[in-house]
């Protein structure tokens, strides 16, 4: 794969901004000028709304987001029916937690180190929440997910990859398992998507959640994935034009889905983008992704594990690690190192909690710095990270 070609369809490297080196990509991607044309294509040509009017400009917008949703479905060895296009990741996995009609005193099976995108929709749902403790070496314990998958486990909802670790579950045995006790899984696909090939039909999960801004696309699109029969059962979160077949003044019949998950005006010039960079990735291949991402993170844990004043997130062993790089220096707030790595080094990474705020504080740790990898980076900017990180422990360190 080579880095410096594919940084030139990226115009941040062309900007003001060209010499930012951009590890924010657990959080947010840059967008290739593929994508960016694909959207501007939109408000330019035929800036019409989908699936309602036929006039020439709507029927060109319908086709162009059946097309994207093809792309995405053969992208995900799944059909193009079973995927609801969403605003991101966390939208797609409130809609099952609050529409789903899981049994009353039944549970939900989590991990102890979940997004508030998979932790708040079941604090706040009707069901129990019971959590799969990790253990210290940040690696899945399957044995204490078979101890807490009982009975009255409805759903199990993981997430594949995590945003703070980079651990990935090993999710086609927690499937099976899962399915062997009845109970339902749902992934949270945030943090695996853009970084794995996901097949949805040899995962066999139920559904699977993931946002297009991870992976190339535009900002404001997510998916949701679910097999027919949870579509049929499940309540659309928002109701409204676009989503039914007829409604009188008591009652409504909502149109099949996708559709019925759908309602309001859509974000079109989104999806149409997120089909280009789903046909993005793919030219690349996921494969090769995962590959760069991994030699990146190899590279950078390579050189700084063995610092003392640097404690790098269970587990150490970056192969386990997809391309994120968690860390902290002994006396120096997250918050700081990410602040100094923007400013002498222009190095953006993130910092604080991650928006997993539980994982943090059951183990009594205040945040960390993040640097995560994608296939634009390179091993110079790797090295630059490098130096700027050991720099920091030279001058602030306790
Ligand atoms: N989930 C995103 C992150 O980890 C926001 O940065």
């Amino acid at each position: 794969m080579d880095a410096d070609k594919i940084r030139s369809d990226f115009p941040l490297y062309e900007s003001q901004n060209n010499d930012v080196i951009y590890f924010d990509n657990a959080c947010q991607t840059m967008r290739p000028k593929q994508v960016i044309d694909a959207m501007n294509e939109y408000y330019c040509k035929f800036p019409a709304c989908g699936g309602r009017s036929i006039h020439r400009l709507a029927t060109q917008v319908s086709m162009k987001i059946d097309e994207a949703r093809e792309k995405i479905a053969s992208f995900l060895g799944c059909e193009p029916s079973n995927l609801v296009f969403t605003k991101n990741c966390t939208e797609s996995l409130n809609i099952v937690a609050r529409g789903y009609p899981f049994k009353k005193g039944s549970s939900v099976l989590t991990t102890d180190m979940e997004h508030n995108s998979n932790h708040v929709p079941w604090i706040s749902s009707k069901i129990n929440h019971k959590f799969v403790k990790t253990p210290a070496s940040g690696i899945f314990d399957f044995d204490e997910y078979l101890k807490n998958l009982n009975r009255d486990v409805s759903i199990v909802s993981m997430v594949h990859t995590n945003n703070v670790t980079g651990t990935t579950i090993p999710a086609k045995e927690v499937i099976e398992a899962a399915h062997d006790n009845g109970s339902l899984v749902m992934l949270d696909g945030a943090q695996s998507t853009p970084h794995q090939k996901i097949d949805l039909k040899k995962l066999d999960v139920d559904m699977f959640a993931f946002s297009m801004h991870k992976m190339l696309g535009p900002s404001g699109v997510g998916v949701l994935y679910a097999k027919d029969e949870i579509l049929k059962k499940m309540d659309p979160l928002v109701g409204g034009g676009g989503g039914v077949g007829t409604t009188d003044y008591n009652s409504v019949t909502f149109l099949p889905s996708p559709e019925k998950f759908e309602s309001g005006l859509l974000n079109y010039s989104g999806i149409i983008g997120s089909g280009a960079a789903i046909d993005y990735l793919t030219k690349i291949g996921m494969e090769e992704i995962e590959e760069h991402e991994r030699g990146l993170n190899t590279f950078v844990t390579s050189r700084l594990k063995d610092n003392e004043s640097i404690q790098i997130l269970d587990p150490v062993e970056p192969s386990l690690r997809s391309g994120i790089f968690s860390f902290n220096i002994n006396g120096i707030d997250s918050h700081d190192i990410a602040m100094i790595c923007d400013e002498i080094s222009a190095i953006a990474i993130r910092s604080g909690m991650h928006c997993a705020h539980p994982f943090f504080v059951s183990r009594g740790i205040n945040g960390c710095a993040r640097a995560s990898f994608y296939l634009y980076n390179t091993k110079e900017e790797c090295a630059k990270f490098i130096d700027t990180v050991e720099y920091i422990v030279r001058t602030f360190s306790d």
